[in-house]
């Protein structure tokens, strides 16, 4: 949009930069900061207008877009305009993700470098390698407490291993998400240890407190996300004798987004790992990103003023880079972080459906599909240009971040049915077949989470313990089952290291005192390369598993009515085990694919001609495509086995009846 007074303020701001900046071929920059910058400066302005140095910051953050411009590589330059061209480009049923620590699965960068062929030969062709920068041992997080932004933490590798890493995956088709931790610093980052040495710049990096009045304010409505390790949201600081918000660990400092200084730093880092390869940037507890008094502190409007502003200010300089927005809240939430009020998504393309997510977990509890059938049913439309992440399981704790209404709406009493959840997935619920540990037990108000490998909760763990053919194959199933979900839901899956050999917990974190007490670490496992090598032996449950997953990533890949454009239709059936779901092809509405699966102990039949809101559906000689058979129909009855579902297809176009 052309407005005057932010085009004279762009013209000035562009004699002000810096002589070797104006000196530059900035062509392309120009024309994308010209497209960009009456949304840049009124977000800027909406957020720190109100401040004197709001220009002085405003020419620092142009200044900011331009030095990573100048130094961004060419390779990656034309990969932007390609995708500026072909803009759709990720909502395409081929992408493929895995998330992984890279030395938790082949021990650092150039374990992984050498390893990327075994995910080739899965068919995974994204891959999230979780937050390697600089970290203090012990006080890490996993990796989410950087104390240095711009360096790898020498354990793993260096920055120039990832450079070669990130070519190597280009090469090969490949996409590298890495993370920014956007939220916080660890208390040995540099700005940290400047504020506690009393530099009032950085201590305004912070939130910083002398006494406990504001803090007591902000506690009165502020929810603990580690009540057991972390209570409280403010650590005392004895050096500064002063108070420091700590919403997560008590070494992880919250950044105040109300200083644009801060922002100026994060925009910054973002753009440097862009420069480094990154396609996607995983913007790390999003939510968290404005607090203020009176509220949870989470999904706050500047939080999504801020993602919009990091979104913008990223088109500038990388606009081939997407952004993932973690944010795992509530279900109506979630869909905000696309970008409110746009019509395509402005804040983050993809983000983790921690909703579908959970309720998949619910159905393997409850062996049906009601409030997974409700959960979806309510869960909002997204933009166009938007996409999820589909997951069962990630490096953290499995939340049960439904909704209580739906809870009801399926029948059920919240309160009851979640502690139900959690005593089944933790083997309290007498005919569980899961091993979980519950995480994060809140006392005070009763919430749990789950931790615990998709393996061993699915229970596998179990049946393997008790020698159980039957319940390892039952497992084995659930597992095919839940991937046969996120593969074909809408989105792009993201798979779990370790999960595609079936995985069980890994309990040597007891022994490592830094993790004992975070029993997240039970499933971020290192990969048994033995075990791993299993997959060959025909009949071994690693290689059920493995190739399993593999055809169903085979074929999701040539499937395009697979491809995410809002074209999913979830149809209301009658047999409350069943999951049933329509995809439809992007371009050809009569190439459909009918998703069926069935959560129950025992086998189901689904109607088909009395499929919900779709009438009915006829099928000369239906073809799943998952396993290359032909099911049996008996009059129009479809018969689902246990822990199994279809994809099917009709071979003689006959169709909706
Ligand atoms: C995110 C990460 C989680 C971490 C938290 C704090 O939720 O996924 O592992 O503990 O942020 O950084
Ligand atoms: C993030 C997530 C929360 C998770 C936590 C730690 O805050 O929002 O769901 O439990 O990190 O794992």
């Amino acid at each position: 949009m052309y407005e005057q007074v932010s085009h004279s303020l762009l013209n000035e701001i562009l004699n002000e930069l810096k002589p070797e900046i104006r000196r530059s071929d900035l062509r392309h920059f120009y024309t994308r900061l010209g497209a960009n910058f009456y949304a840049i400066h009124s977000l800027f302005l909406h957020l720190y207008g109100q401040r004197d140095d709001v220009k002085e910051k405003m020419i620092r953050l142009v200044e900011v877009m331009a030095s990573r411009y100048i130094e961004r590589s060419n390779e990656l330059e034309q990969l932007d305009i390609a995708r500026e061209q072909d803009h759709n480009w990720f909502l395409s049923q081929e992408w493929v993700g895995m998330a992984l620590y890279a030395d938790g699965f082949a021990g650092n960068l150039e374990g992984m470098k050498e390893h990327i062929t075994y995910l080739q030969e899965l068919g995974v062709n994204l891959v999230h390698a979780m937050p390697m920068m600089v970290c203090p041992q012990g006080a890490s997080d996993g990796g989410y407490a950087v104390s240095n932004f711009k360096d790898i933490d020498p354990r793993v590798g260096t920055l120039q291993e990832l450079n070669d890493l990130a070519a190597h995956m280009r090469q090969r088709g490949m996409l590298l998400t890495l993370d920014v931790v956007v939220n916080h610093t660890s208390d040995e980052h540099e700005w940290a240890k400047r504020a506690r040495a009393g530099e009032q710049q950085f201590q305004d990096y912070y939130y910083i407190f002398r006494d406990r009045n504001v803090p007591d304010m902000f506690e009165e409505s502020m929810p603990e996300v580690f009540p057991e390790t972390s209570p409280g949201n403010f650590t005392w600081n004895e050096e500064m004798q002063q108070w420091v918000m700590t919403v997560f660990h008590d070494y992880q400092w919250d950044l105040n987004y109300t200083n644009p200084g801060v922002f100026i730093e994060m925009v910054d880092v973002i753009l440097f790992w862009a420069n480094q390869g990154a396609d996607i940037v995983r913007l790390d507890a999003v939510a968290y990103l404005w607090k203020k008094i009176g509220t949870v502190c989470q999904n706050e409007r500047e939080a999504h003023l801020i993602l919009q502003l990091m979104k913008d200010c990223c088109q500038v300089t990388a606009p081939g880079v997407l952004f993932i927005a973690e944010a795992i809240v509530a279900p109506l939430e979630i869909t905000r972080y696309f970008g409110e009020d746009a019509i395509i998504a402005k804040e983050c393309e993809i983000a983790y459906n921690a909703t579908f997510m959970a309720l998949l977990w619910d159905s393997v509890a409850t062996r049906n599909a009601k409030l997974l059938n409700q959960g979806i049913t309510s869960l909002p439309t997204k933009l166009d240009r938007a996409t999820w992440l589909n997951y069962i399981r990630c490096h953290d704790d499995i939340g049960l971040g439904f909704d209580n209404a739906d809870i009801v709406r399926a029948g059920y009493e919240p309160l009851a049915h979640r502690r139900f959840l959690v005593d089944y997935f933790t083997g309290v619920f007498e005919e569980s077949e899961s091993r979980g540990l519950p995480f994060a037990r809140n006392d005070k108000t009763g919430d749990a989470r789950i931790s615990g490998s998709l393996a061993s909760l699915a229970g596998l763990e179990a049946g393997i313990e008790a020698n159980d053919d039957e319940a390892i194959d039952s497992a084995i199933r659930r597992i095919l089952m839940l991937h046969g979900m996120i593969l074909s839901f809408g989105g792009i899956p993201l798979l779990y290291y370790g999960d595609e050999i079936g995985t069980l917990n890994d309990c040597s974190f007891l022994e490592d005192e830094e993790k004992a007490d975070d029993n997240r670490w039970m499933h971020r496992p290192r990969i048994d390369w033995e075990k791993a090598e299993r997959r060959h032996q025909h009949g071994s449950v690693e290689q059920r598993i493995f190739d399993g997953i593999k055809k169903l990533i085979a074929v999701r890949k040539s499937v395009e009515p697979f491809a995410d454009f809002n074209n999913r239709e979830l149809l209301s059936v009658e047999n409350e085990h069943l999951f049933v779901f329509l995809r439809t092809h992007p371009a050809r509405p009569s190439e459909t694919v009918l998703v069926v699966a069935n959560f129950d102990s025992r086998s189901q039949h689904l109607d088909l001609d009395n499929l919900g809101n779709r009438g009915g559906f006829r099928f000369g000689a239906p073809q799943d495509l998952a396993s290359g058979e032909s099911p049996a129909l008996f009059k129009n009855q479809l018969v689902v086995p246990p822990y199994r579902f279809y994809w099917l297809t009709d071979q003689h176009p006959t169709g909706l009846v």
